[in-house]
């Protein structure tokens, strides 16, 4: 079954390239990104490693763990690691779980069968510190995803979390947010002392808390 917004993660035991794990007691009280991919040694796939090998520094800022998944074994995952460290200048440096009875691909339903009987599709899930989703997206196997989107839209799961706001369409750190409707103009006022501009009555703005 689809794993869906504001479920509760599905844990699971599983073997990685750093261990075997027990998915929530690795994830901890922090927030996790669990993402899929279709195979081992093929070319999107490596850039993808790579890039987010590249990116972990970001994520750890945002107390944010990274973990992959493909259904090749765990001696296919520990082969391709120098080809993603050759391509890309970046070694695998966060778990990639080897699902190869695609226990954990079933679980998250992660096989779209009119895509591939076989293969993952490019799956992702932001999890948060109480292991509910907060986040699904899936894209297909010829299209890299852009991680740079992963971290705004943790940069804004974070900052609704804190606070009465939503952000808006191509909303950036340090970029103005919206006052969520539920809040009264009333209340407003006490929440944001900086206060804020009503362009519609129901699209109320005000400087990043
Ligand atoms: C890739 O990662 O390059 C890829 C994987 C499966 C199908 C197409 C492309």
């Amino acid at each position: 079954m689809a794993v869906r917004l504001g479920d509760l993660a599905p844990d699971f035991i599983a073997d990685t390239t750093e261990g075997r794990i027990t998915f929530h007691e690795w994830k901890g009280s922090g927030w996790a990104v669990l993402f899929s991919h279709p195979r081992d040694f093929t070319p999107v796939c490596t850039t993808e490693l790579g890039t987010l090998a590249g990116l972990k520094g970001e994520f750890a800022k945002r107390n944010t763990k990274v973990i992959g998944l493909s259904v090749d074994p765990l001696a296919e995952h520990e082969r391709w690691k120098g080809d993603i460290r050759d391509v890309t200048g970046h070694a695998l440096n966060f778990p990639l779980i080897a699902d190869p009875d695609r226990s954990v691909a079933n679980l998250y339903d992660m096989i779209h069968p009119n895509a591939s009987d076989t293969a993952t599709v490019r799956s992702v899930f932001i999890i948060g510190p109480d292991n509910k989703v907060k986040l699904t997206l899936t894209y297909p196997a010829s299209t890299g995803r852009n991680f740079q989107e992963l971290l705004r839209v943790i940069d804004s799961l974070q900052l609704t979390a804190n606070h009465a706001v939503a952000t808006p369409a191509d909303w950036k750190q340090g970029e103005d947010v919206i006052i969520v409707p539920a809040v009264t103009d009333e209340d407003a006022k006490k929440r944001f002392p900086k206060g804020f501009t009503a362009k519609k009555p129901y699209l109320r703005v005000t400087a990043q808390p």
